[in-house]
């Protein structure tokens, strides 16, 4: 039998129900760095502090903590305190003594096919040198730097220089657009600024540095932009305020001493939406963060020196900080960047760079699965993907059909997914399978070590096995978010106050008989379109921004490939028609303000918003009305 026809009778067995288990093959088991979960889980549980210490330990400190965890001031939980450490320290200076310097730690692909490898020294000097630049430019420690890029191995380089010299890096994901960057230099309170010329994606330029000016006209606190050339094209220049990238660096030193920083000082906040129309910045630490995410990826991807490991997210995003950038270099893994689209130029893109570089381990969202499987399963079988090991999954739920294509026409039926739920605010994976995890296609299966996960019911009592609730944490975990960067009482506020003591996801769950989580979705008015995080407060902000718009109300609808679609039901002003036409300039004017990925599916013209009598508007009634289904409780209804 060959080795197409045997898949497919493979995928012919296959047929999946919630109940069928999938344990780990021989293979997987017998080459697996933690063999046995049970123990293991049951030892952090009883001994967190011990279990996290441990693995602390294996991460090299300038000086040893004095408490692995304070919490005398909940919920500002604090790990480590007292240690003097730096994450670059470990994601770079600690391989420069080891033969890991000359190990590739990244593997670039432009969308133009372009290639770069880049060593851990030579990543090293670069960091050091562009470190120096930023000092230059008058940067110093406790500073936020705004990082506007595509997917360029300079986005990395700017983020770890910021570490390095303790300044705060806030990157700001390139499909953003200028209103989005705009509020988040502001609130940031950043002046300096590095983006790029622009970037190649989907066969197109994204014009960042012309979206860069038109955000620092709104946001005139930058003082400096550095500009790192990737297309050449002709761009905006602002003599004294703009600069090279190149020429910066030229003169640049390549020794910079790594800040010895405090576990707990600030290494990056990251903005995500949440239910109101103002991004909140989550602020992460040295100590804590470094700590779990490299322990996350230790266990889960089972990272060992051999693998070529392909987060396909965007840097600019959680899962590419933690997981493109910090973890694993801290692990001293080789990653593969890719710039550009999925399908471009043809839809087995994805498919060729696993089998060019052999791929062992390929991450990426569901989003992404559903996307390229719409094209057929005849793109993947063009490759030879025999290199995968292990698959995995963030960002939504991935639905059955999905996880089974993934399972069969990427992994060959032999690679497991790690289906891994968290959040910009847990920095790492809170529940997640790990290779010798007997897997449930749809669930994330089981809460990582020293992670206590609980679904309850409105009074927070635990749900009965099967039954929906909502996702709560009970006790703290080092990778946890400190705070809201300038709003602690909108961090206790929206994470710590509806259930007293508990950590509140914002998403609901169910636990099923088994003990295994499946999670169902968000409970706030956070909408995950493509796997990104947008919040309809956003977008309706952005509609009433129009000089047309009076009212706005954005909902997300199911969508097959991109798991939500935004929807947008608008009330003009007088004297506007609601023509084809206008919804059209209404769509591109919120893809103008917040970026394409916000562009709503649909906008439609109403005389009424269904309302609360308090005035809020009922989006529930409207996502019910829209796909045809019983409107649920009405009495809060004003009309
Ligand atoms: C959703 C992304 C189901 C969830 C790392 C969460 C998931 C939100 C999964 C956070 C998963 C993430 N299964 N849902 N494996 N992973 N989510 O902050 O709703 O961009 O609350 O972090 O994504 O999105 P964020």
């Amino acid at each position: 039998m060959s080795d197409q026809s045997q898949l497919q009778a493979q995928a012919a067995e296959i047929s999946i129900d919630h109940k069928t288990l999938y344990p780990p093959s021989p293979e997987v088991v017998a080459r697996a760095r933690i063999k046995d979960r049970d123990t293991l889980s049951k030892f952090a549980a009883d001994h967190p502090e011990q279990f996290w210490a441990e693995r602390a330990e294996e991460l090299e400190w300038y000086g040893k903590w004095e408490k692995v965890l304070d919490d005398s001031n909940k919920p500002f939980f604090k790990w480590f305190v007292g240690g003097k450490f730096n994450i670059v320290h470990n994601a770079l200076d600690r391989h420069m003594k080891t033969w890991r310097k000359n190990k590739v730690a990244y593997i670039w692909q432009g969308e133009d096919f372009s290639e770069r490898q880049i060593s851990y020294a030579d990543l090293n000097r670069e960091v050091c040198r562009f470190a120096n630049v930023l000092k230059s430019l008058g940067v110093k420690k406790g500073d936020r730097v705004t990082i506007y890029m595509g997917r360029v191995i300079e986005l990395p380089i700017a983020m770890l220089a910021c570490a390095k010299i303790g300044a705060v890096h806030s990157v700001v994901y390139g499909g953003f657009s200028v209103q989005a960057l705009a509020g988040r230099i502001l609130d940031s309170q950043s002046k300096v600024l590095v983006t790029c010329d622009g970037a190649y994606v989907n066969g197109k330029v994204v014009e960042l540095k012309q979206i860069a000016d038109d955000a620092i006209k709104e946001a005139p606190i930058v003082e400096k932009v550095v500009v790192y050339k990737r297309t050449g094209r002709k761009i905006g220049w602002v003599e004294g305020r703009d600069h090279w990238w190149h020429d910066l660096m030229k003169d640049a030193s390549p020794v910079c001493e790594t800040e010895v920083m405090d576990a707990e000082d600030p290494l990056f906040i990251l903005y995500t939406s949440g239910s109101t129309g103002k991004p909140k910045a989550l602020l992460h630490t040295h100590g804590g963060y470094a700590v779990y995410t490299y322990t996350t990826m230790r266990y889960v991807f089972d990272i060992q020196d051999e693998d070529r490991y392909w987060c396909a997210a965007d840097p600019g995003w959680i899962t590419g900080h933690s997981y493109i950038v910090y973890a694993p270099l801290m692990n001293g893994a080789t990653s593969i960047i890719y710039e550009g689209g999925p399908a471009h130029p043809a839809p087995d893109r994805w498919w060729s760079i696993v089998e060019q570089y052999g791929v062992t381990i390929l991450y990426c969202a569901p989003t992404g699965i559903r996307g390229l499987m719409r094209f057929g399963e005849e793109w993947p079988k063009k490759h030879d993907l025999s290199s995968l090991r292990l698959l995995g999954s963030v960002g939504e739920p991935i639905n059955p059909e999905a996880w089974r294509w993934y399972y069969v026409h990427v992994g060959g039926s032999r690679c497991p997914i790690m289906d891994t739920w968290w959040q910009t605010e847990t920095g790492g994976f809170m529940i997640t399978p790990l290779p010798v995890t007997p897997l449930k296609p749809g669930s994330a299966t089981q809460p990582f070590f020293g992670i206590r996960a609980e679904v309850v019911d409105d009074n927070g009592n635990p749900t009965p096995p099967g039954e929906e609730g909502y996702l709560t944490i009970l006790a703290p975990w080092p990778g946890m978010a400190r705070t809201i960067y300038g709003d602690p009482d909108r961090y206790v506020q929206t994470y710590w106050s509806r259930y007293p003591g508990r950590y509140f996801t914002g998403d609901s769950a169910r636990v099923d008989q088994d003990g295994y989580f499946w999670i169902i979705g968000r409970v706030d008015d956070v909408l995950k379109v493509s796997g990104y995080r947008l919040g309809t407060a956003e977008v309706e902000s952005a509609l009433v921004s129009h000089p047309a718009v009076a009212e706005a109300a954005a909902i997300g609808l199911p969508h097959e490939v991109r798991g939500n679609a935004i929807y947008t039901y608008v009330i003009l002003r007088a004297g506007y028609e609601g023509t084809p036409e206008l919804a059209e300039e209404l769509r591109q004017h919120v893809g103008k303000v917040m970026g394409p990925i916000a562009r709503p599916e649909k906008v439609e013209f109403v005389a009424k918003l269904p309302k609360t009598r308090s005035g809020k508007i009922m989006r529930r009634v409207l996502k019910a009305r829209a796909q045809g289904l019983p409107e649920g409780d009405l009495t809060t209804l004003e009309e």
